[in-house]
């Protein structure tokens, strides 16, 4: 088959490498030329494993890239809207990019003679398929929806990092249509993956969405919260929870305490939905828990350091791990964020770590120090912040030489003191 992908950032560009790989003819479209310049030399414009590979493999063969939507349209029996969904500054959804894409669409189905169907794969709050993108393009294209053109919200669960391998190896995909032949265009796209498929309407498909991010969200706040009661009472919450998981109705993943969530993706997401439900009407207490304890907890960081070391004014202090997570250069709603913005309010002298997130960091943070290694980070450090579960992390021993007696406050379950060579004064967030 034929499909256009319209936005080249995370999604879209790997959604657009894997159709590739699945045998369709891509044509990706984006407004930034540099994008489309990148991509039809068969590079990646992010950094994803295993993306390079397939944009080397099926640029200028099966997979191009433009900025013209006319001929995308024409060259293509559908569209996927892959393009940003920012939070707000109220952190309700900013769906302008998603309404401008509409207004291009339409104005290109306009001109076009045969069936096109419209799939909207950015994360947006249920009813905005409908409300927004499907009214947009009939009122941009002078056509009706159902009968001209179709319609389909089809979600995407990939996880970054493991994006690719998430896409051509799913749980479920979730095809919510407004009829049955957009439903089954958007199905015979992801013909031989084998996984189950919902078929739905519309606003389900953008409600699995969000209710799966939430969930994932509410099990992390869920496991801080009870990591912060066991370690008030002297007891091991990761020893809780490896029983607890057991359990097949609870199972075991997402319920490591620590020092929270971040990424581009469930902070924002269980905003969105919290906004969407104020908008309703109707107040969702639990996961504006979800949020609370997610703020709190990444400075309970600071708060334990202090406890330790008293006022924090011009002493040297190491935050190891900027990124999100391991394995990305990605720090957005990184919880060290917000503790290297406590610990800069306090005065602090920071030296930072990150293999890969630095240069990221350094836009938000630019006068804080940057070393190139974890051991330059932790020398005359008077005490340590371990934010992110880089494996290197689990693997300093010599380089915790420099913290002999020194404060060591783990945020994600790194280190085992017993373990080291060296005697640290050690304590873990929740543990
Ligand atoms: C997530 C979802 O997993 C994916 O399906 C999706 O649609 C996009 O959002 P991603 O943002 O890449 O993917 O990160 P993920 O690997 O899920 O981790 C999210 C955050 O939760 C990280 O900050 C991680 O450190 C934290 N986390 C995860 C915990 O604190 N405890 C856990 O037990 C698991």
């Amino acid at each position: 088959m034929k499909v256009s992908i319209i936005g080249s950032g995370y999604v879209g560009s790997v959604s657009a490498a894997c159709f590739a790989e699945l045998g369709h003819e891509v044509i990706c479209i984006d407004i930034d030329e540099e994008k489309v310049k990148l991509i039809n030399s068969g590079r990646a414009p992010i950094w994803e494993e295993g993306l390079d590979g397939l944009l080397e493999k099926h640029s200028q063969k099966t997979l191009i890239a433009t900025s013209d939507y006319d001929y995308a349209v024409q060259n293509s029996d559908a569209s996927f809207i892959c393009v940003g969904t920012p939070s707000g500054e109220d952190g309700s959804i900013d769906l302008s990019i998603v309404k401008a894409a509409s207004e291009s669409l339409g104005r290109a189905i306009a001109k076009k003679e045969h069936y096109h169907v419209v799939v909207v794969k950015s994360t947006v709050v249920p009813e905005t398929t409908e409300k927004v993108v499907l009214s947009t393009v009939e009122e941009y294209s002078g056509k009706k929806a159902g009968r001209d053109f179709g319609v389909a919200m089809n979600p995407e669960f990939l996880r970054e990092g493991k994006a690719v391998y998430d896409f051509m190896h799913p749980d479920k995909i979730v095809v919510g249509a407004i009829d049955e032949r957009s439903g089954f265009v958007v199905s015979e796209l992801y013909r031989g993956v084998d996984c189950p498929v919902t078929h739905t309407d519309p606003r389900t498909a953008e409600m699995i969405k969000y209710v799966n991010n939430s969930f994932l969200a509410t099990k992390i706040s869920f496991a801080n919260e009870i990591g912060n009661i066991c370690k008030q009472l002297g007891i091991d919450t990761y020893e809780v929870m490896d029983a607890v998981g057991t359990d097949f109705r609870v199972e075991r993943s997402f319920l490591n305490c620590g020092a929270g969530f971040g990424g581009s993706c469930f902070p924002k997401d269980v905003k969105a939905l919290i906004g969407k439900a104020n908008g309703i009407g109707y107040r969702p207490h639990l996961l504006e828990s979800v949020v609370g304890v997610n703020d709190r907890q990444p400075l309970k960081m600071v708060e334990l350091l202090q406890d330790r070391l008293g006022e924090l004014g011009n002493r040297r202090i190491a935050v190891l791990g900027l990124a999100f997570k391991n394995d990305t250069d990605d720090i957005r709603e990184s919880r060290s964020i917000p503790v290297i913005a406590e610990l800069l309010r306090q005065g602090a002298d920071i030296a930072a770590y990150d293999p890969m997130a630095a240069e990221n960091m350094k836009k938000v943070f630019p006068d804080i120090t940057y070393c190139k290694t974890s051991s330059e980070a932790l020398e005359e450090a008077e005490g340590c912040l371990i934010m992110t579960e880089w494996d290197e992390f689990g693997k300093l021993d010599k380089e915790f030489g420099a913290m002999a007696g020194k404060t060591v406050i783990d945020g994600r379950k790194m280190i085992d003191p017993k373990k080291l060579s060296t005697d640290i004064d050690y304590e873990g967030i929740c543990w």
